[in-house]
Parts: C-alpha cells; structure tokens; sequence
C-alpha cells in the first residue's frame, strides 16, 4: 500500500475516510480517542495544501435516515481536537466539495444512512469516488467491512493509508508479522465462543498463551475441574481439549490459572477469597486470577520481547476483580518503558482495562479497534487494508 507521504497532495480533494464511530452520551462524546487519532493525518493534507473530505459512519442506521446518528453530533469534539471549524454536509456532496476553500474541512453525513455503502455497490462507490482526486484510508477499526466507503472506492482512486492507518498497520506488522521473540499472547474476556479462531492462529504463532478471564474457566473444566457456578461453556470441552492438543505440538506453552480469587456473587467488594484453581468451594464462582498466576504471568512477560494482548484476566469491571488485569497491565507498561518488551493491545474491554491501570500510554501501541484488531490477530485479511494493496 501507498502512505500518505508517497502522494502529492496540492490542489487535490482528498476522500478520507475515518473512523469516528465514537461513544456518546446526552449528545456529547464521551471519549474521543478516535477523534484524536485522525489529526495527524488531516492536518498533514491540509498541511500539503489538499482538500480532506472526511467520510464515516455512525452507529448502525442498516441504510436509513436515522436523525439521532448524525455525524453532526461529533462536530464540536471534532473541532477541538482539530482546532479548527469543520463544515458538515447533510447531503448534496458533490456542492458542498465544489465550494470548499483552501484550508477547510469538510465532514460528510454518516454514510451508512445510504444503502450503497454496507452493500458495497459499484455504483455508490463510483459517485464517492467522483467528489475526490485521491483516496486515503485512516479508518483501521472499520476495515474488517466490505463496504463502499473502505473498500469499493480505494479501487477507483489513487489510494493510500492515513498515517494512524499506517501506525497500525506497523505496530502489528511488528507485533504478529514478524516479531522479537519470544511472542507472549495474552487472550481474556468472558467466552471462549467467540475467540475460537483467534486461540486457533495464535497458538501457531506466539511462544506462549495466557488465558485468561471467563474463558479460562471453560479450560479448567475441560480438564476435569470443578469450576462450581463460575461462567463456563460446558459444551466446548472438546474444543477446548483440542486447543490445548494442538498447542502442545506447535510448542505453545498454555499458561491457565492455577490460583484463582472467588466469591458467592458478582458484586464490587463482595467477600472473597483465593483458592487453588483445583478447589473451587461449591457455590462460588471465579472472578479473577490469584496472586501465584499473577506471578506466571508476569515471569513470562520477562522472559518475552513481544506481547500481543485482546481481553482482560478477570472481571475488571468491579473491584477488585480487576487486580489481576491493573498487575499484569501494568508490569508489561514497565517492561515497555524499560526498552525491553513490545507490547501491542487492542479491543473494546482492553483498551479501558488498560486505561483504568494507567497502562495504555505506556504500551508500545494500543489499537482502538474492536472487530478488525480480532480478525487481524485472527489472520484474516482485512478487505480494506487488502483493497489499498491493489488500488489504483
Ligand atoms: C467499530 O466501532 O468497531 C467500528 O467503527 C466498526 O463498526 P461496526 O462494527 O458497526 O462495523
């Protein structure tokens, strides 16, 4: 793919597209992370003198005009990070670009109000890719989507990858594609159902495999342990007894606790206690990790040089079931900082337990990518990073 920094940019209207899908609450954004990491890159096309019309979606309007997903909602947000106005155009695009000046911005309606983009269909791509001379994709957490805006119009324009795009695109490169070793992987979050491919490809590529969270539980059951009323999938005993085959002869260490904190329900604060991973007291249920898994964990952050890292030890939500996942977050920050780890995070829950340990601006790069840091780590290819590959 082209970077940014391989296009000229003077004089040409540039369709970027960005992701902004940002969470909002009373018609303000709540955390604008996103926002901010598109700046570089429009500030280096209005820098080179080009025109950046900013294409996105918001939320899931399936192709309707729905009034409460208007991009509009993101302006101010948009304009502080920015410092600069930004112009919004409800409709009539193709005007609204023909009027903009040197120097300005301009922000499309959410594109998913129009049916052509989620179908990806020709002739929708054809007419975004007529209000612009160049194509550039900062949009990574949405290039898991087909659809006209990240992949039908990059094969219609000379295209190219926004700077946070190529960030990304590097970090995981770094991370997964060809990394320092040994590779240490960490996968949590509450089931196993939905990670499956995800264990499936890592166990073929990291040295060692942390699982943790919910889904831990369905291993330990899977070897016969009595998990008492924790969240396991009892049905995918056989799946997990698979994996764990499988690792075993790729040489993927699997490292599952072997001490865990429990309690009677799921309340912050409640009563609990650590017990041998193998003693689980009737009626209890596994929240976190204990202190002895805590320390595994860790040793293995030492002894590796990179860590790839998608869901949390425990239930981080209420304390201080998040005990584990602040610990662990926060060692591999240290090692990072230290020179000695590259660390590389990504996924919804991930990116606020890191947050919540003051850990994420400490990692080598944290991904704000939900679904398309999943599918990547998956190895999947991303049909629009693909799409840049064989652009114009
Ligand atoms: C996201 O929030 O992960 C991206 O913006 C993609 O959104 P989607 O899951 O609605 O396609």
């Amino acid at each position: 793919w082209n970077a940014l920094d391989d296009m000229v940019l003077a004089g040409k209207t540039v369709l970027t597209r960005v992701d902004i899908n940002v969470p909002v609450k009373d018609g303000t954004v709540t955390d604008d992370t996103r926002i901010t990491r598109i700046v570089p890159t429009v500030r280096d096309i209005l820098a080179r003198g080009g025109k950046p019309v900013l294409l996105a979606h918001f939320d899931r309007p399936k192709g309707r005009v729905v009034p409460e997903m208007s991009l509009r909602v993101t302006l101010p947000a948009l304009e502080a990070a920015l410092g600069q106005p930004v112009r919004f155009a409800e409709g009539g695009f193709k005007d609204a670009v023909a009027a903009m000046q040197p120097g300005e911005v301009l922000l499309l309606e959410n594109i998913r109000f129009f049916p052509g983009e989620e179908k990806n269909d020709p002739a929708f791509a054809l007419e975004l890719a007529d209000l612009a001379d160049i194509y550039c994709n900062d949009a990574f957490s949405a290039a898991h989507r087909a659809h006209a805006s990240t992949e039908g119009v990059a094969h219609l324009l000379p295209s190219c990858a926004g700077r946070s795009m190529e960030a990304e695109l590097r970090a995981l490169e770094a991370a997964l594609g060809n990394p320092a070793r040994p590779v240490v992987a960490v996968v949590g979050g509450a089931k196993v159902s939905t990670k499956l491919d995800l264990l499936s490809n890592l166990i073929e590529k990291v040295d060692t495999l942390v699982i943790g969270g919910g889904m831990a539980n369905t291993f330990l059951a899977a070897q016969g342990i009595d998990v008492a009323k924790s969240l396991c999938e009892h049905d995918l005993a056989d799946t997990a007894r698979a994996i764990m085959a499988k690792a075993a002869t790729t040489g993927c260490e699997i490292i599952l606790p072997t001490d865990v904190v429990v309690a009677e329900s799921f309340a912050a604060h409640t009563d609990h206690t650590t017990v041998a991973a193998t003693a689980v007291p009737p009626g209890t249920m596994i929240l976190d990790a204990g202190a002895q898994t805590l320390e595994r964990i860790v040793t293995a952050f030492e002894g590796a040089k990179t860590l790839i890292w998608n869901g949390p030890l425990g239930a981080f939500e209420i304390p201080p079931f998040d005990h584990a996942t602040v610990a662990a977050a926060r060692a591999a920050a240290d090692l990072t900082e230290a020179g000695r780890l590259v660390s590389v995070a990504g996924g919804g829950d991930t990116v606020s337990a890191l947050n919540q340990a003051h850990a994420a601006d400490r990692f080598t790069y944290v991904s704000t990518a939900g679904g398309a840091f999943l599918e990547w780590m998956e190895g999947k290819t991303l049909p629009g990073v693909a799409a840049l590959d064989r652009g114009v």
